[in-house]
């Protein structure tokens, strides 16, 4: 194996966790992943098998049909199923640690048998936060929720909503009184298709692109009060909470595009011969590897740090915010640095390193861009010191 990080301290159920989806990843993932990312086509074949391996469903309490693995266990899949392709390790990272995740932890009962239950065996949900004009500000977001009745009644926009096209239910979140700001914010559980929600155009992203990307059109959605996920005017703490785990989550997927990119490089680095030695006997070569591999083994080990965190039952918003930075700066790095091994390999489609380097971009966006993490441990840390 190329693998350049010690697995020892795992317990032995995530090694076996581990295994099960680098083989998947291997079999199921890696032939097909050029062409879902050049069709842009969502690989629904494999989210069923997956959901089959319980992998829909990684920290789902069992008895809502889950599989009840720690975050660290979640932050070992996603990792192998980015590294066989990066698109749907999206799908699996978003709708595990935004969707299902936040439905074992905030939903009633009668919630999980509709949102949640589904949810674990292949059928795929969303989280509607972002809009066109309030990504990294969320408590500008201006989509209203007005009640009348037993209902709310939904209107406004929602954008980037990762799986929105295909998605069977959504996280929406709306504001009760735009004057509250983040108080005001609400979270409603809609099902997809509603009568009034329609779709916006499918984006064309430069990486993911086995992962659907669309906006929400929201006009009179009418969502029954019991749809209310936790309670009025407490969205934004829901949505800030549950990204503590997702940017674990998306630094889980930064590492395994990161990995895959090394292994590409140094398998590469090995067989191509330039001045009569394979080009990895180079020094430059050699360093750039050694470069690489450093870089990936600190973000996976802030990674696993920040989930075991959050498995204790620590607050992780910094250490998650770390993760998140490290990795998806070191998949930009090391994927462009594997495209400078490869030379001209890696500037064209016959190899992956440039869908690695495309792939890897988005990591440093969503979930909050690097600007935001950087302003969340800023904050943390001034506070940590009693200022
Ligand atoms: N955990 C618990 N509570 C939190 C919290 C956290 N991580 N972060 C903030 N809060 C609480 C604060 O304590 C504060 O509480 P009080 O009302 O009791 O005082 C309240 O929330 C407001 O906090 P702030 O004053 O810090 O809020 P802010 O308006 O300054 O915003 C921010 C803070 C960090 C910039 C936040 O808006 C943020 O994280 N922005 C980025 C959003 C983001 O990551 N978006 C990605 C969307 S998902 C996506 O990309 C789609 C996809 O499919 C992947």
């Amino acid at each position: 194996s190329l693998r350049c990080f010690s697995v020892h301290s795992l317990p032995d159920e995530l090694v076996s966790l581990q295994n099960m989806c680098r083989t998947f990843a291997q079999n199921e993932l890696k032939p097909i992943a050029a062409r879902l990312d050049k069709e842009s086509i969502f690989p629904k074949e494999q989210i069923n098998k997956l959901a089959q391996l319980g992998l829909m469903s990684i920290c789902v309490p069992k008895k809502w049909g889950g599989s009840e693995y720690s975050t660290l266990g979640l932050a070992v899949a996603v990792e192998e199923i980015a590294k066989g392709c990066s698109g749907t390790g999206a799908t699996v990272s978003i709708h595990n640690c935004l969707y299902v995740d936040l439905l074992s932890r905030c939903g009633t009962d009668k919630q999980k048998e509709q949102f949640l239950k589904p949810f674990t065996t292949g059928e795929v949900g969303c989280f509607a936060l972002s809009e066109a004009d309030a990504g990294s500000d969320v408590s500008g977001i201006t989509t209203t929720a007005r009640l009348e009745g037993d209902h709310y009644i939904l209107n406004g926009t929602k954008s980037w909503v990762t799986s929105g096209s295909i998605g069977k239910a959504a996280v929406i979140f709306a504001t009760v009184d735009k004057h509250l700001k983040h108080k005001g914010i609400s979270a409603f559980l809609v099902p997809l298709p509603s009568p009034g929600l329609s779709w916006g155009k499918l984006e064309d992203k430069l990486g993911i692109r086995a992962s659907p990307t669309c906006s929400f059109i929201l006009e009179n959605v009418h969502v029954p009060r019991e749809n209310v996920l936790g309670e009025i005017g407490e969205g934004f703490k829901i949505a800030m909470i549950q990204l503590d785990k997702a940017r674990i989550g998306i630094a889980a997927q930064a590492v395994g595009i990161g990995q895959a990119a090394l292994d590409v490089a140094v398998q590469y680095a090995a067989h191509r011969k330039t001045f009569g030695k394979p080009i990895s006997e180079q020094q430059a070569v050699k360093l750039r590897l050694a470069d690489m591999a450093l870089r990936i083994e600190s973000a996976r080990l802030l990674v696993w740090r920040a989930a075991v965190m959050h498995d204790q039952s620590q607050k992780s918003t910094k250490e998650s915010s770390m993760a998140k930075w490290a990795a998806s700066e070191a998949a930009t790095f090391v994927t462009h640095a594997a495209i400078q091994v490869l030379g001209g390999m890696g500037y064209v489609s016959d190899m992956p390193a440039e869908r690695y380097y495309r792939d890897a971009r988005i990591t440093e966006i969503y979930g909050g861009i690097t600007d935001i993490q950087k302003l969340v441990i800023g904050d943390i840390i001034i506070k940590e010191y009693g200022y």
